[in-house]
C-alpha cells in the first residue's frame, strides 16, 4: 500500500505564508517517499491550490459542512475544494470534536458526502488518556470507526487517521509497541466493517526523530503531522523515511 503523509497546518499560515512554504517545499518535495498531503486552513486553500498547481502533491480542507451550500454561517463547502482541485476532507480530528462539539453522526454525514462529491474523507479516531488509562482504546476506536463510518461507500477510498488525543500537539508520541498494538486492532474492526483497503495513517506529536520507529509497525500507512509539518525541512524529513 503507498504511503501517505499528510499536514495538518490547524489555524497556522496566512496566504503569504502559505505561498512561502510551497516555493521552499516543491523544490524538496520529489524526494517524498509516498503522496504529500496538505491541509491548510480555510483562507489559505485558494493561496495552496494556486501554488500546487502541476504538481502531484495534494491537498484538501481541515473541516466541510455535508452540504455543499446553504445558510451555514461559518462553514466550508466540499464542492469548492473540489472546484479549486482540491483531493481530500479532514474529518472528526479530536479538535473539532472536542473544542466544536462535533458528534460521530455528524461526523458520518460528512464521510457520506464527502465520498458523493468524489472527494476523499480522511477520518479521525483515537482516545483520551483517560479512556485509554481505563482500557477502552479498543472500544473507542471501534464506536468511532463502526458510527464514523456508518454512511459511507466501501466501494469508494476512505483514510483513517489514528491519533490518540493525549499525544497530539503535547510532545509524548505512543511508543512504536503501542502505535503496532491499536493500528493492528484498528485493521481487524477496519476488516469487520469491510474497509480493510483503507490506509491507516498515525498521528500525534510525529517528528523527524521519531517517523522512522513508527513506519516500520504493521498496518503503519503514514502520517497525519501537526507541529512539524509547519516548517519545509521538517516535514520533508518525515516524508523520507
Ligand atoms: P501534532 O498534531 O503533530 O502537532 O501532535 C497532529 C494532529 O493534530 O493532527
Amino acid at each position: 500500500m503507498k504511503k501517505i503523509f499528510a499536514a495538518n497546518w490547524k489555524l497556522f499560515k496566512s496566504p503569504k505564508e502559505t505561498r512561502e512554504f510551497f516555493t521552499q517545499f516543491k523544490e524538496l518535495s520529489s524526494k517524498a517517499t509516498g503522496e504529500v498531503v496538505f491541509f491548510p486552513s480555510a483562507i489559505s486553500l485558494e493561496a495552496t491550490s494556486t501554488s500546487l498547481q502541476g504538481t502531484n502533491i495534494k491537498w484538501g480542507v481541515q473541516n466541510a459542512y455535508f452540504q455543499a451550500q446553504g445558510a451555514f454561517t461559518g462553514e466550508n463547502s466540499a464542492q469548492v475544494v473540489k472546484e479549486l482541485g482540491g483531493t481530500y476532507v479532514l474529518i472528526g480530528h479530536s479538535e473539532r470534536r472536542k473544542i466544536f462539539g462535533e458528534s460521530d453522526a455528524l461526523i458520518a454525514d460528512k464521510v457520506a458526502f464527502t465520498q458523493s462529491l468524489g472527494l476523499i474523507p480522511m477520518l479521525c479516531i483515537g482516545e483520551t488518556l483517560e479512556e485509554r488509562e481505563a482500557k477502552h482504546t479498543f472500544r473507542v476506536c471501534e464506536t468511532q470507526l463502526l458510527q464514523g463510518l456508518s454512511k459511507a461507500d466501501k466501494s469508494k477510498p476512505v483514510v483513517i487517521a489514528y491519533e490518540p488525543v493525549w499525544a497530539i500537539g503535547t510532545g509524548k508520541v505512543a511508543t512504536p509497541e503501542q502505535v503496532a498494538e491499536t493500528h493492528t486492532d484498528v485493521f481487524s474492526i477496519l476488516q469487520k466493517l469491510g474497509f480493510e483497503q483503507s490506509p491507516i495513517l498515525y498521528g500525534g506529536s510525529v517528528k523527524p526523530d521519531n517517523a522512522a520507529g513508527l513506519i516500520k509497525q504493521p498496518h503503519v500507512n503514514g502520517f497525519l503531522v501537526g507541529g512539524a509539518s509547519l516548517e519545509a525541512k521538517s516535514f520533508i524529513d518525515i516524508a523520507t523515511v
